[in-house]
């Protein structure tokens, strides 16, 4: 009697044609079985808005987005984040970042006052390695000897996203637009 159920179960269950999806054989092997953000078949039953992707907690604070122009006017529409040079590649950097802060005032009025915040200390308010904390670092350099003269911009912004040497990387207490209105400063610097 069993096996004459299971015959008539399996004859009607099947139907041959385009529009019958049929059954899905062990349907893990099609859908995920960890929870994906992006794709999602069923609601999700943890999640109190049936989604699997959480929200932000409340007072995130966005990441910027880097699809950025600068100042009125201004034609440099860049996504700063591919400025993202590994740490090992300060040629690379030198050779293909290209300031995408326009140099105007606005820009070093900016980058002076985070080049206080922030390197000052160590490299004296004139860039001459002549900060407080310089002699804690045995010799800090200065943005006018000749050995730096040539630095560019790419240079300089891998220098303070990565550090180099005996200096601390800052990459992470500042956005890239911060970074690159440093570099416009430290050229000044060099200037004065
Ligand atoms: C805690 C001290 C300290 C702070 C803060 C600091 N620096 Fe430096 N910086 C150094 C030292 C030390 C060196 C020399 C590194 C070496 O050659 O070992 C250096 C080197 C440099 C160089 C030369 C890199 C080269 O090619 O040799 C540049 C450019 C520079 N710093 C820029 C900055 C900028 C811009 C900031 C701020 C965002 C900053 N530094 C913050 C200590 C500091």
């Amino acid at each position: 009697m069993s096996a004459l159920c299971f015959v008539a179960a399996s004859m009607s269950s099947c139907k041959r044609g385009h529009d019958s999806t049929s059954w899905e054989f062990a349907p893990n092997m099609y859908l995920p079985v960890g929870y994906e953000p992006y794709s999602q078949v069923s609601k999700n039953n943890i999640n109190a808005d049936g989604k699997n992707m959480r929200e932000p907690v409340p007072g995130t604070v966005s990441r910027r987005n880097y699809q950025t122009t600068f100042g009125a006017g201004d034609s440099a529409v860049v996504d700063l984040m591919l400025y993202n040079v590994p740490k090992d590649s300060i040629e690379i950097a030198e050779r293909v970042l290209v300031n995408p802060v326009p140099n105007n005032e606005k820009a070093l009025v900016e980058g002076k006052a985070l080049y206080g915040q922030y390197c000052q200390h160590c490299h004296g308010e004139g860039g001459e390695g002549n900060g407080l904390v310089a002699e804690q670092y045995k010799g800090v350099p200065n943005y006018k000897a000749d050995a730096y003269l040539n630095m560019n911009d790419g240079h300089i912004f891998h220098v303070i996203t990565h550090g180099k040497g005996r200096m601390w990387p800052h990459g992470s207490q500042m956005t890239p637009e911060e970074r690159w209105k440093i570099v416009h400063y430290v050229h000044k610097l060099q200037k004065s």
